[in-house]
Order: structure tokens, then C-alpha cells, then sequence
């Protein structure tokens, strides 16, 4: 499959997806959403994959949804087409995606940062929700997730303000995990999702997906799922190969069953 703004490449285990138009910062246009949901599925499809990244360019992850497209769109376009709603196949996927952030995310690149599993920041990472400053707001789940992320004050503050938030205090806030200089953050990134493609597949899963019931869920609900997933896990054959591999003081060999 061939691709115009984006650029797919499989290091092994890992797809590395990068965002690839630098005359606009990587703005988020219809082309880069179909481009970019095409890979993802291929990526969730290929049994030879297990973990995927997502990053951009050093000067920018992605400088939001494109606002050159957006201009001439009113309310009818907006509404009727359900404007940004094909974003949400990109969180259904099941297998990781971490997104490696150089540069700046703001307002959809910040937001599709955010629907990823997790953020790797480089040092020069700029997060905000500038929407405010186009006389909109976030639409992508931004005010959403960056709540959930920071907390009300410092989300609040952000989509009023229209600032940006600079790695440290993104690493400080609990917005990202972990902050890397920028030139290794790409290989940082791969080597990460390598850790996580050596895993036993379903426990990949099992994993992303208990972490991710706990923003949809009350804590006994959580829990109880978690528990329940906990159980299902000993009808694998990978259960007992990792508990032998261990017992055994050797490598787990996973057959993803
Ligand atoms: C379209 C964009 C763009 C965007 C940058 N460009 N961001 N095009 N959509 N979101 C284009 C510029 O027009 C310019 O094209 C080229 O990329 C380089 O950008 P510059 O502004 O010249 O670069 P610089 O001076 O370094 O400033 C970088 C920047 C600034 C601070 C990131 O570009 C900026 O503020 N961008 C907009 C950020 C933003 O508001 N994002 C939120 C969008 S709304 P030309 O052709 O002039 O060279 C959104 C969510 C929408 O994401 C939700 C509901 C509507």
C-alpha cells in the first residue's frame, strides 16, 4: 500500500507510522486521516506485528487538525458529516500504538498524541489546545482526555489560554511517561514497542485493554473486569509457557494462543 502523507515502515515486530507533511507541520487533513486509518488496520491485521509507532517530524508532531480545510466549513458540513468522527476507528485499535512526540502537538495533534496508549515526549515536545484562538474548541476529544490526563486546572487553563505545556511539566503533569532528548527519541520509541511486541500477544491485549476500562469504568467495575481478565488469561497456552519459562529460567516462547 502506498501512501502520500504518511510513511509505514516495519522494524521487525514494530510499525513505525510517521506523519509526513512538513510544508504544513503535519496538519491533520481528510488525506492523513484516511492514510493514517488504512495503516492502523493493516498494522492491528498482521499477525507479524505487535506494537506500533506513531510519531512526526522533529519541528512537529502535528500542528493540529488543518485549519486551511476547516475555513470554509459551516455548520451543515460540520454536523451532517459528523466532522472528525472517523477519528474514533483509530482508538479502536487493539494492539499498542505509542505516540513518540518531537516538536509541537497541538490542538488534533495533540489530541490524536492523546488517543494513542501512551506519549513519549522528546525535550523539545510543545503540547496545547489552541482552538480557542480560531474561536472554536478542541473537537477530537481533546478537552476529554486532557482532563483526564492533567486534572480540570491545568486542562482548564489550557483550553482557555490557548498555551503550551512543555515536556517537563507534561512528564510532571502525567501527560506523557517518559521525556528523551530528541535525537533518540524515535529510536527510544521502537525500542520500546520492540519490549512490548516480545510479549505474549494476549496478555498485549488483556493489558491495553484493562488499563483503558479504568477511564470508563467506577473502581468496583474496574476491578471486577480486571479480575475477570486475570482469570481468562489461564485458559492460554501462553500462561504455561511463561510460568514454566520462569520456573524453568529461560525465554518465554509465545504462540499467541
Ligand atoms: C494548516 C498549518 C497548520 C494547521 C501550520 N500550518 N499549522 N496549516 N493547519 N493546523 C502551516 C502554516 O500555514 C504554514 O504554511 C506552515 O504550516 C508552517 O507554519 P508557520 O506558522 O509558518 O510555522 P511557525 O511560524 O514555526 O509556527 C508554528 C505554529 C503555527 C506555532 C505551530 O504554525 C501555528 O500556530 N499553527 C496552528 C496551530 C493550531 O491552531 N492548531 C489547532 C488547529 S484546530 P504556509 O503555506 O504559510 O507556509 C484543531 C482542532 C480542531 O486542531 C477542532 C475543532 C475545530
Amino acid at each position: 500500500m502506498s501512501y502520500e502523507t504518511i510513511l509505514v515502515e516495519q522494524r521487525g515486530a514494530v510499525t513505525l507510522v510517521t506523519l509526513n507533511r512538513p510544508q504544513a507541520l503535519n496538519a491533520l487533513n481528510s488525506q492523513v486521516l484516511s492514510e493514517l486509518l488504512g495503516a492502523m488496520r493493516a498494522f492491528d491485521a498482521d499477525p507479524s506485528q505487535g506494537c506500533a509507532v506513531l510519531t512526526g517530524s522533529e519541528k512537529a508532531f502535528a500542528a493540529g487538525a488543518d485549519i486551511k480545510e476547516m475555513q470554509a466549513q459551516g455548520f451543515a458540513d460540520m454536523y451532517g458529516h459528523d466532522f472528525f468522527a472517523g477519528w474514533d476507528v483509530f482508538t479502536r485499535t487493539r494492539k499498542p500504538i505509542i505516540a513518540a512526540v518531537s516538536g509541537f502537538a497541538l490542538g488534533g495533534g495533540c489530541e490524536v498524541a492523546m488517543m494513542c496508549d501512551f506519549i513519549l515526549a522528546a525535550d523539545t515536545a510543545k503540547f496545547g489546545q489552541p482552538e480557542i484562538k480560531l474561536a472554536v474548541t478542541p473537537g477530537m476529544g481533546g478537552s476529554q482526555r486532557l482532563a483526564r490526563a492533567v486534572g480540570k486546572a491545568k486542562a482548564m487553563e489550557m483550553c482557555l489560554t490557548g498555551r503550551m505545556m512543555g515536556a517537563e511539566e507534561a512528564e510532571r503533569a502525567g501527560l506523557v511517561s517518559r521525556v528523551v532528548p530528541a535525537a533518540e527519541l524515535v529510536e527510544d520509541a521502537v525500542k520500546t514497542a520492540a519490549t512490548i511486541a516480545s510479549m505474549a500477544p494476549l496478555a498485549v491485549k488483556a493489558n491495553k485493554e484493562m488499563v483503558n476500562a479504568a477511564f470508563e469504568t467506577t473502581l468496583a467495575q474496574g476491578v471486577a473486569f480486571e479480575r475477570r481478565l486475570f482469570h481468562a488469561m489461564f485458559g492460554t497456552a501462553d500462561q504455561s509457557e511463561g510460568m514454566a519459562a520462569f520456573v524453568e529460567k529461560r525465554p518465554g516462547n509465545w504462540t499467541g494462543k
